[in-house]
Formats: C-alpha cells, structure tokens, sequence
C-alpha cells in the first residue's frame, strides 16, 4: 500500500551549484550563493505543507579538498545565511540546528551557530538542521567514541548498546530518521549525508541543478514519496 503521509523530515543534498554558476561562465562561489537564495526561497515556501524537519548538506567533512577561493567563499556565505537569521530570528518561526564537527569552523562561526540555536531553540515552525563539516562515517565514528568513553566510565554497559542509544548519540539525537532524502543534479550517490540514519529512507533524485530547485520540485518529490512503497524489508500486505 502506498503512504500517503507527507514525510515528517527529508534530507536535501543541495547539488549542481558549480555547474550551476558554470554554465552561466560565473565564479562557482557564485553559484553557491544563489544556491543559499534557493534553500532560503524553499524554506519560506515549504511552511505549512506538514514537513517538521528538514536537514541540508551545506559542506561535507570531504569539502576541505576544494580550492582556499571556494572554501572561503562557502563559509562565508554561511556565515551571512546565519546571520541573516540571527537577525530575523524574532520575527520568525524556525527553528535552527547543526549537525557535524563544528570544532574545524571558525570560531566567530561556531559563536554564532550557538547563538542562533540558542535564541530558536523554542520555536515551533520547520526545525531546520545545516550539515557543516559533516560525513555520516566520521559522525559515527565521534559517536562510537562517546559511546566507549562512557563505557569506560561506567555510565553505560556494553549490554546498553541498542541501535536506539546508537541514534542517541549521533549529533542528529531527538530528530527522526528522513523519511526521504531528495539529490539534485543527477548524481546517484549517497555522498556520506545521514548514513546511520538513512537506512529505510526514499531516495528522490532530479536533474534539476539545486539553484533551480523549487517549492514546485519540492512538492513533485513529496508526491513521488507518497506513491512508493515502504516496506522496512517486510512484504507488502496488498501484493502478496
Ligand atoms: C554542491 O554543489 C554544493 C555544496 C558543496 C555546497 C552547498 C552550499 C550551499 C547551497 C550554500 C550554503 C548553504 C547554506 C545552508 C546557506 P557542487 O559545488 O558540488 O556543484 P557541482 O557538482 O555542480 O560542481
């Protein structure tokens, strides 16, 4: 049977920017941004459709290989969307979070990404999560070390260790599993983004480059979801 609930939480792996801003012969920074105008269009277009969480990969922790220009040009770019909603943020519902090792940021950055949790943290509109110097393996690796730090310390026994209290220690902890996960720009691959949680998630891939993504793909990849079977490895009543 297929679902037909909206899903509670998609994961959006934002891509294409570069190609974006090539074909337009711009700076790939450029592209970038237009990319954070994309995601900032969504998210005030996306209230109301019954979507609670919404997670993005704005930079993997594999992004320190692009070019100084790039690197720079990204984080300064989410520097401003951060800012941008620390200003905004009484006038507005969202409520914004981040998931990777934020240790390698700057520090003025990492200020003000717990400035911006701190002041949002009761809001009840979309929860949005950025992903910044984030990879799923090395987020389960820090968590594997929480886990065995505790163990050590006696404050958990080996026997404690359930996949529950595994999500409990990832940095995404009290935030459901995606239900679905939407890739622009053609790519099929996972690229590390959410790989604990990602285990039954539905994958939604389009050509679109994440520029030209809209609150209408959004829409169109909520419908292709709730048309899938999900089946968690069972069988499907209907079809048996
Ligand atoms: C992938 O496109 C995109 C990124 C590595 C960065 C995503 C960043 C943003 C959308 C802007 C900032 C984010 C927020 C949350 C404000 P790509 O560069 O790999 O594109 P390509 O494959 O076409 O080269």
């Amino acid at each position: 049977m297929a679902t037909k609930e909206v899903p509670k939480h998609i994961g959006i792996i934002m891509d294409g920017n570069g190609r974006w801003a090539k074909k337009r012969l711009l700076p790939r920074v450029l592209g970038h941004r237009q990319g954070a105008i994309a995601l900032d269009n969504l998210l005030n277009a996306a209230k109301g459709l019954g979507v609670e969480h919404i997670t993005v990969y704005a930079f993997s922790t594999e992004n320190w290989k692009r070019t100084e220009d790039e690197v720079k040009g990204i984080m300064g770019i989410l520097r401003d969307y951060i800012n941008k909603y620390f200003r905004e943020y009484a006038d507005s519902d969202f409520r914004v979070d981040s998931i990777g090792d934020l240790s390698a940021l700057s520090e003025d950055l990492q200020r003000d990404i717990a400035n911006l949790k701190e002041v949002s943290k009761n809001k009840t509109g979309i929860h949005l999560t950025i992903a910044m110097n984030y990879g799923g393996r090395d987020e389960i690796k820090r968590a594997v070390q929480k886990i065995a730090e505790d163990v050590k310390n006696n404050k958990i026994n080996t026997e404690d260790i359930t996949e529950g209290l595994i999500s409990d220690y990832l940095d995404s902890a009290g935030t459901p599993d995606p239900e679905l996960i939407i890739r622009t720009s053609g790519e099929l691959r996972t690229s590390n983004f959410l790989m604990w949680q990602s285990a039954y998630s539905e994958y939604y891939i389009t050509d679109k480059l994440w520029p030209d993504f809209t609150i209408d793909d959004f829409k169109e990849a909520i419908s292709v979801y709730q048309n899938r079977d999900r089946r968690f490895g069972g069988r499907n009543e209907a079809k048996q």
